[in-house]
């Protein structure tokens, strides 16, 4: 479900006409709507309603502040992976109280930074990040809330690049360690044992794995509580996947069922950190035809954006719908559809059927609001995308296009 739909020949976000911001902002843009939003944020929250179920939306799938406040306002904590978005977070009106943080390499800065500002939980990925985590609490006279996070050694069958439970990965601690690390952690005077975590990987279209997952962690969690640890929240991490072409992820009612039945009669708080669920299609990317190109191979369409504007297409082969915004009539062919950036990796869709199209017209590249923005980049020195958020008939800028001098700011010839 999302508010992306042609009205009177033309695409449109929620009642605004895409030509429009194309015109007003300029290209490329990535466009987000707040109806798409919030009725997803909703949904979810109701399909955990009957639980005690903190959500804490992962930060990494869309960074915008305003996105965040949206969220934050209508009550979502946060997963956080550096200090940058534990910043943005509070920045945005969050409540650290309402943040976990995840990753593998958290520096001891970061570390004091989230315990000063006392968030929910550390989630731990290392037998050395526990007693780095226990010194710098102890150097700074707190107790740091954690949870381990455990590998449960399923395979989520998804892109290999975004599995993290394989007994491959470098995500978790591996399962068998987990207890002895948490009966270690009682000799830590500057630990307190908070909960247990997972996350198995992206973009997930099968439940099984869920199951599988949170079944193995439940049995944990309730041998960790027997042996006296006062554990409190189990966070079953993200990953719910969505409809790029012709995935059939479960629905968020399904997935709620998949993830509360393995969990029933446990004495815990849920902690979810759903990311691209919740943003995926609720954003395009905006672009314009710059030429057409016909070789005795192929017809390109050379569009403004690039892979430094959404990297997914050629990192992992990902397939985006692209949508002529005022599709005219007459007879289909197909193209490339390319940017121009420097690789031929810089394919954002290969072979589409398109009616006529001719330079200047716009292009919208779907269910860009995950993992789009927030991996943009600068190469090729390529100022990274304005962003706008719909809401309505009316639209904000939420980041202003960056100019060439944001490209060098910091530099020194
Ligand atoms: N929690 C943890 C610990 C994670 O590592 C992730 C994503 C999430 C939650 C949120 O997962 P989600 O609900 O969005 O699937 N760049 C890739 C996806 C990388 C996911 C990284 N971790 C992509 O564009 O598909």
């Amino acid at each position: 479900m999302n508010h992306f739909h042609l009205r009177r020949g033309a695409l449109h976000c929620e009642d605004v006409p895409l030509e429009r911001l194309a015109r007003e902002v300029g290209t490329p843009t990535y466009v987000y709507s707040t109806a798409t939003l919030v009725r997803h944020l909703t949904v979810l929250q109701q399909a955990f309603a009957q639980t005690p179920a903190l959500l804490c939306y992962s930060v990494k799938a869309s960074s915008n502040l305003a996105i965040l406040k949206l969220l934050a306002d209508r009550g979502a904590g946060f997963d956080i992976v550096s200090a940058g978005e534990l910043g943005r977070v509070v920045e945005a009106g969050g409540e650290p109280r309402r943040v976990v943080f995840s990753g593998v390499g958290k520096r001891d800065d970061e570390l004091e930074l989230a315990l000063r500002l006392g968030i929910l939980q550390f989630n731990v990925e290392s037998a050395e990040e526990l007693t780095r985590l226990d010194a710098v609490a102890r150097r700074l006279k707190m107790r740091a809330p954690f949870a381990l996070r455990v590998n449960p050694g399923v395979d989520a069958k998804t892109h290999r690049y975004i599995a993290t439970a394989l007994r491959t990965s470098k995500f978790g601690v591996p399962f068998e360690e987990a207890v002895g690390l948490y009966k270690k952690s009682r000799q830590l005077k500057g630990l307190l044992a908070r909960g247990l975590d997972c996350h198995i990987g992206s973009q997930l279209t099968d439940t099984r794995p869920v199951r599988e997952a949170i079944g193995k962690v439940a049995d944990l969690y309730r041998g960790l509580q027997r042996l006296g640890l006062p554990l409190t929240h189990l966070d079953v991490g993200g990953g719910l996947g969505v409809t790029y072409t012709t995935e059939r992820p479960p629905g968020l009612e399904e997935y709620a069922r998949a993830v509360r039945e393995p969990l029933r009669g446990l004495d815990a708080t849920l902690v979810l950190e759903p990311g691209r669920v919740l943003v995926g299609n609720a954003g395009v990317l905006l672009t314009r035809v710059l030429y057409r190109k016909k070789t005795p191979a192929r017809r390109f369409l050379i569009v403004d954006a690039g892979m430094n504007d959404l990297l997914r297409p050629a990192l992992y082969e990902a397939h985006h719908e692209v949508r002529p915004v005022r599709p005219r009539k007459g007879a289909r062919s197909k193209w490339d559809v390319v940017g121009p950036v420097c690789e031929s990796s810089d394919v954002l869709g290969h072979q589409r059927a398109f009616p006529p199209l001719s330079p200047g017209d716009c292009l919208a590249v779907m269910t860009a609001g995950a993992y789009g923005m927030s991996m943009a980049s600068t190469y090729n020195s390529r100022p990274r995308p304005a962003e706008v958020l719909v809401d309505g008939s009316r639209y904000r800028v939420v980041r202003a296009r960056e100019t060439l001098e944001d490209l060098w700011r910091g530099e020194t010839p």
